[in-house]
C-alpha cells in the first residue's frame, strides 16, 4: 500500500491550508487509519512506524499551519510549516542542497549511506535524502520534532528504502550519551542554513566536529548574510578540510563539504 498522499488527498488541496492540525488528515486517510490497528505510546520516535504515529506527531502548539509544496527526486513533497518557529519553515540553503543531493546521487553514493542531519527544521533536506535511498537519522531541538516526524512519515511511509528516524540533539548537550562514536557512525552530517544569529555557534562547530569520524563528509549548505556567517566559515576551515561545492546566487547560499583535520 502506497501512503504517499496524492494531492487530492493532501490537506489543504488547491491552497487552503488546515487552520488546526484537526483538519491535516482527511477523509480517505482517515479510513485508511482505522484499518490500520499499530498501537504505541505517543512522543516515542522509535516506535513501529505506522499511519498513526501520523496521528500522534501532530505538533505543537502553534496557532496557524500552512503547506508548501516541493519537487524533488521526481517526488512532489508536501512541508507542514509554521511561521512560529525558525525551525518550522523551509530555509534557501534546505532548498539549495536538496537541488544538490538530487543532482549528485552517484557522485555522492546516497544508497544506503548512512546520514545525520542537524537543524533539520521542518524536514525537507532528509525527506530528499530518504527518497533518494539514505538511512536518514533527522535532529532538531525537542520544540520542531513533532512537525519534523510528521512531515518526514507523511512523505516516506512506504515508498523509501529506508524510514528516516527523527532524534532530538541539542548542539553542544550529551552528544557522548546519546550518540557514541562507537555505534553511531555516519557518511554524511548534513546542515543547512544551521548558522545565523544565534548563541550557539561554538556549540554548533564542536557537534559538527564530534559527529564526524574518519570518512565522514560534511555537507553545509548556508545563505550568507552577514560578517558573522564568514567567521563561522573562517573556523569551519580551520577544522575541516574545506571544498567549495556549489553556489546559488539567486539566494546567496553557498555549499560547502568538509572533511575533519586529523592531525
Ligand atoms: C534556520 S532553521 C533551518 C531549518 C532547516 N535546516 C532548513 O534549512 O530549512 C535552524 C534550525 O536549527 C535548529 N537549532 C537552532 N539552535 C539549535 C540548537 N542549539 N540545537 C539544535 N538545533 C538548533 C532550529 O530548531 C532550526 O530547526
Amino acid at each position: 500500500m502506497d501512503v504517499c498522499l496524492s494531492s487530492e488527498q493532501q490537506p489543504g488541496h488547491l491552497g487552503k491550508g488546515p487552520s488546526s492540525p484537526d483538519g491535516w488528515l482527511e477523509t480517505k486517510e482517515e479510513e485508511t487509519l482505522q484499518k490500520d490497528d499499530t498501537s504505541g505510546s505517543p512522543g516515542d520516535f522509535n516506535e513501529k512506524p505506522s499511519l498513526h504515529s501520523l496521528q500522534k506527531f501532530v505538533p505543537t502548539n502553534y496557532a496557524s499551519y500552512t503547506q508548501e509544496y516541493y519537487l524533488f527526486a521526481g517526488k512532489r513533497i508536501v512541508i507542514q510549516e509554521s511561521i512560529e518557529s525558525y525551525g518550522a519553515v523551509v530555509w534557501p540553503g534546505a532548498t539549495a542542497l536538496c537541488q544538490y543531493l538530487e543532482e549528485h546521487p552517484e557522485e555522492l553514493n546516497l544508497q544506503d549511506a548512512k546520514i545525520l542531519e542537524i537543524g533539520a527544521g521542518p524536514g525537507l533536506v532528509s525527506i530528499v535524502a530518504s527518497i533518494l535511498g539514505a538511512q536518514v537519522t533527522a535532529t532538531d531541538m525537542p520544540d520542531v520534532l513533532g512537525n519534523l516526524q510528521y512531515n518526514l512519515l507523511k512523505n516516506t511511509l512506504n515508498c523509501t528504502a529506508h524510514l528516516p528516524e527523527v532524534k532530538e540533539l541539542v548542539w553542544g548537550e550529551g552528544l557522548e550519551q546519546n550518540f557514541p562514536k562507537s555505534t553511531f557512525y555516519y557518511d554524511y552530517i548534513l546542515a543547512s542554513d544551521v548558522v545565523y544569529h544565534h548563541y550557539f555557534l561554538d556549540k554548533l562547530l564542536s557537534t559538527m566536529v564530534y559527529l564526524c569520524q574518519p570518512g565522514t563528509v560534511m555537507l553545509w549548505a548556508n545563505k550568507f548574510r552577514f560578517s558573522t556567517d564568514y567567521e563561522f566559515l573562517d573556523k569551519f576551515k580551520q577544522v575541516f578540510d574545506t571544498t567549495f561545492l556549489a553556489e546559488f546566487p539567486e539566494s546567496s547560499v553557498k555549499i560547502f563539504k568538509g572533511t575533519l583535520k586529523w592531525d
